[in-house]
């Protein structure tokens, strides 16, 4: 706990708040802004994009059509001060184990260190390992994409399916689709994930076994989901193939466990290796990397992890105020905490972006929606957002109206490329015209003069105020010149340390997740009582009774 904590703890915090000394400033500056419009303060200060935008690489930031002035900066500066910031961040990057819950380092970034200086865990540098395995990866994938590895009949592989689940799963398949431009030409990366049996089902459906390469992902080689979807690829591959000597070809894997890779039957030479101090959801960069290597080559593999590094750089170095993860990270807690917003939209206007919002709704979600705090204490202020979101220009025809007109505030956070992903120059500048004129509209709104005056009506006609737009709701814009695996990484890695800085302020620890291990536990109770001889009695009435009732109507029995 950060000394301002615990200065304050049960004395200066009101139910809701949080306890560092400024936030009572921050409070009495809140009762302030809470009245001042944004279309008043961009009217008064023709220079406010100037100062309240970053340009980092290739990510330019405007976070100017957010409730700010200097003062609210100044004040949130003050509260990443007194948390801890600077000193937390120092300690992930040195490799403390800041995830006291498990006893484990967080070192996603030494994954992505290409200055290779060293970073030591337990009294081993662990870069020599890191660099080995990414340098097995860029091997292993170059032969599978140049046709040098064949299947058991001898034919190339076409079709590369990554079997995994939740961190195993969503970050691959994210940046996967989001660099399909670079892909190679006849490959192509399928990923199952569902324990809906329609899942790999319908992928397998379409593909043979002969020119098909499964990765088996995840980093506990337990769970479930994966595990059962794993053993039916297995069994799909072996009904064709006949010999188990030829799933050394077609199975490999990715895992901190290797004596279940061997026991599920993967020739431990075939299974790519990291470790526990990569959390699941932060491990896109690791060997669970390796659809996207496969996707798109080894050497934009390496410029991902570039633009992540240079964006740990950037976050490690730059003054608090200059910082984007930190300013990202403040302006979520001043909404979270101090205007009471609920949750944040994240709005790619970008059809190869369209998975950014389910990949960060776990980052995010899975890391802060926590409710105790690093010191076992339940605490008394809000602390994750609700993440949610879908690309913007459909958005705009399905949930932009509560935006816009709702009863709730939602801060979002604006994302587009400046070059176009295709040569259809026209989209193009329609999707542009659109993200400018959301951004716009959601700042200025339209006043009850304006509304009038554009409809021509009078202003007493009876529908005027349902075309009034308050405005005043707050966004980020995001500008990124083109989505390279560069600035790809840089963006990935913005949002990985947004999440760290807010799990600072909040004083939680952002790399656990219990709730994942109970859901396994309550998912395999709840499974032999399936089809169980007598009905079911043990859980609540409601419970007992769904049971029950699936047990009289299902008539089916598992394989
Ligand atoms: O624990 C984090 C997490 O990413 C969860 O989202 C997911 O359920 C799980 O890991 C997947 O675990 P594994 O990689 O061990 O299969």
């Amino acid at each position: 706990m950060s000394l301002a904590v615990q200065e304050c703890h049960g004395g200066m915090g009101e139910p809701g708040s949080l306890h560092q000394p400024v936030c009572s400033v921050l409070r009495a500056h809140l009762e302030k802004m809470a009245s001042v419009h944004m279309r008043d303060l961009f009217e008064s200060d023709p220079n406010r994009f100037e100062r309240f935008s970053l340009q980092v690489g290739e990510v330019l930031l405007d976070y100017s059509k957010n409730r700010i002035t200097d003062e609210t900066m100044q004040l949130l500066m003050r509260l990443a001060e007194e948390a801890g910031v600077a000193g937390w961040r120092e300690r992930m990057f040195a490799g403390d184990k800041i995830n006291h819950t498990e006893n484990r380092a967080v070192l996603h970034v030494a994954l992505r260190n290409r200055s290779n200086r060293p970073v030591v865990v337990d009294g081993e540098d662990v870069m020599p390992k890191v660099n080995a395995i990414i340098e097995r990866m860029g091997v292993f994938a170059e032969q599978v994409r140049s046709g040098q590895w064949r299947g058991y009949t001898g034919e190339r592989i076409t079709d590369v399916v990554n079997i995994g689940i939740g961190g195993s799963d969503l970050g691959p398949q994210m940046v996967v689709q989001a660099l399909k431009p670079y892909r190679h030409p006849r490959l192509k990366v399928h990923f199952i994930s569902n324990i809906d049996g329609a899942h790999v089902k319908e992928t397998l459906e379409s593909l043979n076994p002969e020119t098909t390469l499964f990765i088996v992902s995840s980093k506990t080689f337990t769970t479930q989901e994966t595990m059962t979807n794993a053993h039916f690829a297995r069994s799909w591959f072996l009904a064709q193939s006949q010999e188990t000597k030829h799933i050394a070809q077609h199975f490999v894997a990715v895992s901190t466990n290797s004596e279940s890779v061997a026991a599920f039957g993967i020739d431990p030479a075939h299974m790519f290796e990291f470790w526990d101090w990569v959390g699941g959801r932060y491990s896109l960069w690791s060997a669970i990397g390796l659809s996207i290597v496969l996707a798109v080559g080894a050497e934009r593999f390496i410029e991902l992890l570039e633009g992540a590094h240079d964006m740990d750089e950037h976050f490690r170095h730059a003054p608090l105020a200059q910082n984007m993860p930190v300013i990202l990270a403040l302006l979520g807690v001043w909404y979270n905490n101090f205007f009471g917003a609920e949750s944040h939209a994240i709005l790619p206007y970008d059809h190869y972006l369209r998975s950014l919002p389910a990949y960060l709704e776990q980052a995010d979600m899975e890391s802060n929606g926590k409710s105790v705090d690093r010191e076992g204490r339940v605490v008394d202020y809000a602390t994750g957002s609700i993440i949610w979101g879908a690309t913007g220009i459909n958005g705009q025809h399905a949930f932009y109206q509560l935006l816009h007109q709702g009863t709730k505030m939602i801060p979002a956070d604006f994302i587009v490329s400046i070059d176009p992903p295709t040569d259809l120059h026209k989209h193009h500048d329609i999707l542009i015209a659109n993200f400018l004129a959301q951004t716009e509209a959601l700042m200025r709104g339209r006043t009850r003069e304006e509304t009038v005056r554009e409809s021509g009506a009078s202003g007493n006609g009876q529908f005027i105020q349902h075309k009034v737009f308050e405005g005043n709701h707050p966004s980020n814009a995001f500008l990124v010149q083109k989505i390279t695996p560069h600035a790809l990484g840089m963006l990935v890695a913005l949002y990985e340390h947004k999440i760290f800085v807010q799990g600072v302020i909040w004083n939680l620890n952002s790399y656990d997740q219990w709730e994942v291990e109970l859901g396994k536990q309550l998912a395999s109770r709840i499974l032999p009582e399936l089809h169980a001889d007598l009905p079911v009695a043990s859980h609540d009435a409601s419970t007992n009774a769904l049971i029950n009732y699936y047990r009289r109507m299902n008539h089916t029995h598992p394989d």
